[in-house]
């Protein structure tokens, strides 16, 4: 009955969100220079930029937020985050850094080396960056259906070629290959999930050659949910349950808590190793705070503490995960095309299905990011072209990503099922319309490509 994925929370407090008219978005794009990053968050009306740090926090997470202990050595508040991040990780070593990407660069300075490997599903831009300033190469080794936004059904399009990987390890040798890591759903190709067969298979074929395996657990609990309904063997685990064997696969995880921690900024860096766990902790000393803050504070430790519980409450997961495939089956009933089955944290639309006729040189997911935030206020965001775009450093060209999107993330308890709605309306409207757009043409880029799609400027053509 789909009462029962309806919203699992009623509201105490509101924020007031702007509504505006067709002119004046017009006109505030065109002052954006067509880039939804550069709009005024307060000129939006449904924000879909992203799910990170957008949670709505509970009652429980605000009155402990009035707990925190703001002691810089030995605080109360990391204690009680320790505690719920081994319940639910049933890992030992926590090091708190003050967001994923900050655990990110722990990770590497810790399992990365010049000119050596890195293997995963899809690499997450963060990870990736902090790579190449190092000089390892990271290499992405999701399945085929992954990469092909109309592949239709699978039920774990985030799953790694064990294949691919065997060939990598093979071809390059297995001394020189640093870590594999595991992104939990994998954000780039859709939040589609992994399958526990696969976190272990992975696993398994990493030990054979004494590769360690990392997680990168940002959607842990999205993922552990979709194990619970799609894998056969999970459907009486307990959401804890899944995770644990998850991790238990694993020697570090890496989480951004802006996601499944529920709480606006935050960091996981959790071992099993005790040396790696040591290296850890001189690395936050110098770069995030002592071992026991890592960045973050007394209070907003006691906030993850709570958020990360709440996350794995599978009431709350199952209305997540169906207010996202709510919204999908209204675009789908309009003929939007997107990657289905829908992921954990957001609809992604084929920005080339969507428009046949504007090729992936003149940014198709984004024109459509700027026709939706025109007609409806709507700001989603660009993964394709301009995101992902390369250069060959050889011949100067121009390398295309294979998928070319727009990701409508959904943060976490903040918008309702109308909301949704207003997004499916707006979609279908300009869906209707497609003929009538044409492409875009970036006219100021920034000094880094791979960080353009922040700076970018666009002309329509
Ligand atoms: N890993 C994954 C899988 C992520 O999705 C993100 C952030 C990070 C690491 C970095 O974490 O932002 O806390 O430093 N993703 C956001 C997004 C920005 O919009 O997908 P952070």
């Amino acid at each position: 009955m789909r009462f029962q994925t309806a919203e699992p929370f009623r509201i105490k407090m509101v924020e007031q969100i702007k509504k505006s008219t067709k002119n004046q978005r017009r006109q505030w794009l065109m002052e954006a220079g067509y880039n939804a990053f550069r709009l005024k968050a307060e000129n939006v009306y449904i924000d879909c930029i992203t799910d990170s740090g957008t949670s709505a926090m509970s009652s429980d997470q605000w009155s402990a937020l009035m707990l925190g202990d703001e002691s810089y050595a030995g605080c109360k508040s990391f204690y009680k985050l320790e505690e719920s991040v081994q319940d639910i990780f049933d890992m030992p070593y926590v090091q708190p850094a003050h967001q994923g990407r900050a655990a990110d660069y722990i990770m590497t300075q810790i399992y990365c080396k010049p000119g050596k490997y890195a293997i995963g599903n899809l690499h997450f831009d963060t990870f990736r960056g902090n790579a190449e300033i190092l000089g390892a190469i990271p290499v992405d080794c999701v399945i085929d259906e992954g990469m092909d936004s109309s592949s239709g059904y699978h039920a774990f399009k985030g799953n790694i070629d064990l294949d691919k990987m065997q060939q990598l390890i093979d071809e390059k040798g297995p001394e020189n290959i640093c870590v594999v890591i595991i992104t939990v759903t994998c954000n780039n190709n859709g939040g589609q999930p992994v399958s526990m067969e696969n976190i272990r298979e992975v696993s398994e074929l990493a030990a054979k050659y004494n590769i360690p395996l990392v997680i990168d657990s940002a959607r842990l609990a999205e993922n552990a949910y979709f194990i619970k309904q799609r894998e056969e063997g999970y459907q009486d685990k307990t959401i804890k349950e899944i995770t644990r064997e998850m991790f238990s696969y694993c020697e570090t995880t890496v989480m951004s808590s802006k996601k499944d921690g529920l709480v606006n900024i935050g960091g996981l860096f959790v071992t099993r190793n005790k040396q790696v766990y040591e290296k850890a902790n001189q690395l936050a000393i110098v770069h995030e705070g002592f071992i026991t803050y890592g960045g973050m504070s007394g209070r907003d430790m006691e906030a993850l503490a709570v958020g990360l519980q709440e996350a794995c409450d599978e009431q709350y997961l199952q209305y997540r995960i169906n207010q996202i495939s709510y919204l999908g089956e209204k675009l789908k009933e309009k003929g939007v095309p997107i990657i289905e089955p829908t992921g954990g944290h957001g609809v992604y639309v084929d920005g080339r299905r969507f428009f046949p006729h504007i090729p992936q040189y003149q940014f198709p997911s984004q024109r459509l990011v700027c026709a939706l935030y025109e007609e409806a206020g709507v700001r989603a965001v660009e993964i394709g072209a301009c995101a992902f775009g390369q250069k060959d450093p050889e011949t100067g060209e121009d390398i295309w990503p294979a998928l070319e999107c727009m990701r409508i993330a959904i943060s976490r308890r903040v918008y309702t099922d109308r909301h949704m709605d207003v997004i499916a309306e707006a979609l279908g409207y300009i869906y209707e319309n497609r003929d009538k757009y044409k492409g875009m043409k970036i006219v100021y880029e920034g000094p880094i490509r791979s960080l353009r799609h922040f700076t970018a400027q666009f002309k329509l053509i």
